[in-house]
């Protein structure tokens, strides 16, 4: 939850985590998720306009997400969301995940200009795309299987971590030494700008078969991993900075606060002539304040929201579209 303003920028934001509700389950059990939303949003809301010092009567817009995720709980949200800016008078604008993901950076001190390539990488999806504004976005790339957040998961899994593993298998990777496990990097040897990353996953599961599982090897294993996506994303971003000629690249979603993906992407950057702009760690993660400034950069464009509730399990980030008056 998040109180966003278009001239002082984020005024405040909280986030309830459901992690621990799901780790005893290894996945988000899509009914309890539920369940916690209806729980948590009102609160929350009183919290954030408490810290942002604001009241109902200086909120313009209410956005929310409407997809694409689980349908029980993008519902949840939706139809608060809606109910919300019905009692308020005011527009609920539905934002797409993603595009909260990618216009993250601009939460920051120094925000990219328009147009940028952006490396989508989160649990559910692994993209390039190319940004040439609000709403106007042309997918390069994407995974055509795992996620790369839902390979490290999985791959933290394997290494006895919790889920969802990705912090902790970096963490743990930190202390892993460099060339011991050679992972392939899928898709490099041929050109284009898709991802695949099951095979790498499959890969670990093979090293790791008839070890003993020390911790040395734990950490070898990791180091090994994170190399291996680290530098596959790198080199397709790279290629995405090539193919379209632009001058800056944006990393978002989960994976994005990988600090080695960071440095990296770094090195990629400069060798390209471009600049890279992330979003802080907490912001690269699923957060309210993203979906905030999304929504109120398509209120200050004119968007208006239907009054019906939209929720979308499935829905292409190259479908959304330019803020428009209604929809
Ligand atoms: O964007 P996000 O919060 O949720 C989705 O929309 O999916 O991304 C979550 C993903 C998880 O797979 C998580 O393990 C991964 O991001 N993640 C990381 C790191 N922090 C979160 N993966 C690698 N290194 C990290 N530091
Ligand atoms: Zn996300």
């Amino acid at each position: 939850m998040a109180v966003y303003d278009d001239a002082r920028g984020l005024l405040a934001h909280r986030l309830h985590s459901q992690i621990a509700l799901h780790q005893a389950y290894g996945g988000v059990v899509p009914e309890l998720a539920s369940r916690d939303h209806v729980a948590r949003l009102l609160p929350l809301v009183r919290e954030a306009l408490a810290a942002a010092d604001s009241t109902r009567d200086s909120i313009d817009g209410v956005a929310y997400t409407a997809g694409p995720g689980l349908i029980g709980a993008l519902l949840v949200g939706a139809g608060f969301a809606r109910s919300l800016a019905l009692a308020w008078g005011i527009p609920a604008i539905g934002v797409h995940h993603l595009e909260g993901h990618l216009l993250a950076p601009l939460l920051e001190a120094h925000p990219p200009e328009f147009p940028f390539v952006a490396l989508l990488v989160s649990g559910g999806h692994t993209q390039l795309v190319d940004v040439r504004g609000i709403g106007e976005y042309q997918i390069l790339g994407e995974t055509l299987d795992d996620a790369a957040g839902e390979a490290f998961d999985k791959t933290a899994k394997m290494l006895g971590l919790p889920y969802p593993g990705g912090a902790a298998l970096a963490q743990l990777a930190e202390g892993g030494r460099p060339g011991i496990f050679d992972f392939p990097r899928p898709m490099l040897d041929r050109p284009g700008l898709d991802f695949s990353f099951s095979g790498l996953k499959t890969a670990a599961l093979v090293a790791l078969r008839g070890r003993e599982l020390n911790e040395e090897v734990r950490a070898d294993v990791a180091r090994g991993f994170q190399e291996a996506v680290v530098d596959t994303l790198a080199e397709k971003a790279r290629r995405a900075l090539a193919a379209t000629g632009r001058r800056r690249l944006v990393v978002a979603g989960g994976v994005g606060a990988n600090r080695r993906l960071r440095e990296r992407l770094l090195e990629t950057a400069r060798g390209a002539h471009a600049e890279l702009y992330f979003p802080r760690p907490e912001f690269c993660t699923d957060n309210g304040a993203m979906i905030a400034l999304a929504g109120c950069l398509r209120l200050k464009a004119g968007e208006r929201g239907s009054g019906a509730v939209s929720a979308r399990a499935h829905w292409a980030l190259s479908e959304v579209g330019a803020p428009r008056a209604s929809p």
